[in-house]
């Protein structure tokens, strides 16, 4: 991993930055679950410093998805340069920092493994505290860090306690109602496949390559969402869980009774029917969901979206519909802190750290590691 190879993805300062406040607390966070390498340094008044993204995923194409031990190794090659240049591009060293902070879990464990055990280095070589980050809060605390509406437009605010949040990720499709820093209750989740699990094999059916989730929104845009028949699972009932492996096995065997070559005008309209399916679960979940915590003591104002998936042009448009016909605000990170990144790490380490969550015995990262356990 050549140092140019990393400066190339530099994600630079968030646009409105302003200079850091020297009483700020300044985080390093990290990020090595999955197929990203990342680091970030964020402070306790929402300015990133600094944010570098390594993406693996050229890596792992060719084999359709990731495999876990070339990307355990390819973030031991990444790490140290990650690191190195995330201090270097915000223009500091290891003493201005205040807080470390790495996903812990869940994930890949080998990933997993290599961000906590650099972050623990740095850590004590240094005496800083060290935050325990869950990958899940990461995605639904960076809401607070930086929010904007679903074109990506009116960014510069941010999310405030309770909100409603449609977590939807590669590895989780969950509606948790978010009181705090570590207090989360679980609403619904899916019964078998995640939300980009069902886009990811979707578009390898179809030949669209990995990650299939933002080659299918692409195409959807010019396809006829109605063209194609897909089920809507568990819509007919009442609750808030989801399952998305009835769509999936509706695509496989409509593709086994029309195999390929497909024209392009298939592949569109393909992909808007699926990912229509897929809207309408989502908003017939979430509309069971707003039901039944309207009556909750402290009741949510806010419907956020976070997570890969909260990239998709559609689920944000028609979230923020829903939420409009409800009156509720709707809120959803930028679009680089939707995927996995460091920043939302750093972040998740700033909000624990205020709450005394830090390190005081040696933490195992965990493969497994449920929002509800924190
Ligand atoms: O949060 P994330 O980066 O990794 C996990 O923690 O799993 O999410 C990755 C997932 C992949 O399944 C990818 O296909 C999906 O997010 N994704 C999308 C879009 N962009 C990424 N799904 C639907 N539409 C998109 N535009
Ligand atoms: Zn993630």
């Amino acid at each position: 991993m050549s140092a140019e190879e990393i400066i190339r993805l530099d994600m630079g300062k968030m646009d409105g930055d302003t200079a850091a406040d020297a009483a700020a607390t300044l985080c390093l966070g990290i990020e090595s679950s999955c197929d990203e390498t990342s680091a970030a340094i964020v402070d306790s008044n929402r300015n990133i410093l600094s944010h570098i993204i390594y993406s693996q995923i050229p890596e792992h194409q060719k084999y359709g998805g990731v495999v876990p031990e070339l990307a355990a190794r390819a973030h031991i090659l990444a790490i140290d340069e990650v690191v190195r240049q995330t201090l270097e591009r915000a223009g500091k060293t290891m003493g201005d920092i205040d807080v470390v902070a790495a996903t812990a879990g869940p994930g890949l464990i080998g990933g997993v493994l290599v961000g906590w055990m650099a972050a623990t280095g740095i850590a004590q070589a240094t005496g800083k505290p060290l935050v325990a980050v869950n990958h899940l809060e990461g995605h639904a605390l960076v809401p607070r860090l930086c929010a904007t509406s679903a074109s990506g437009a009116a960014g510069g605010s941010h999310v405030e306690f309770p909100y409603l949040l449609m977590l939807a990720s590669g590895g989780h499709c969950q509606i948790l109602l978010v009181r705090g820093v570590g207090k989360y209750e679980l609403i619904g989740q899916t019964l078998d496949d995640s939300a980009g699990e069902a886009f990811d094999k979707v578009a390898k059916m179809l030949g669209l390559g990995y990650p299939g989730g933002p080659v299918v929104d692409t195409r959807a845009r010019d396809g006829n969402p109605t063209a194609f028949k897909f089920p809507r699972p568990l819509c007919d009932k009442p609750g808030c869980d989801f399952s998305f492996s009835g769509i999936k096995t509706a695509a496989r065997t409509f593709l086994d009774r029309n195999p390929a070559p497909h024209t392009d005008e298939f592949i569109n309209d393909f992909c808007a029917s699926f990912q229509a399916s897929v809207v309408d679960c989502i908003i017939n979940r979430l509309t069971n969901a707003m039901c039944d915590t309207r009556g909750a003591a402290a009741a949510p104002r806010t419907l956020v979206v976070a997570g890969g998936v909260a990239k998709n042009s559609a689920i944000r448009a028609a979230m923020e519909e829903l939420a409009s016909r409800h009156g509720m605000i709707f809120a959803a990170p930028p679009m680089n802190l939707c995927t996995d990144n460091g920043a939302m790490i750093a972040w998740a380490g700033i909000e624990n750290h205020r709450c005394g969550n830090i390190v005081r015995e040696p933490v195992a990262p965990r493969p497994r590691w449920p929002l509800t356990e924190l």
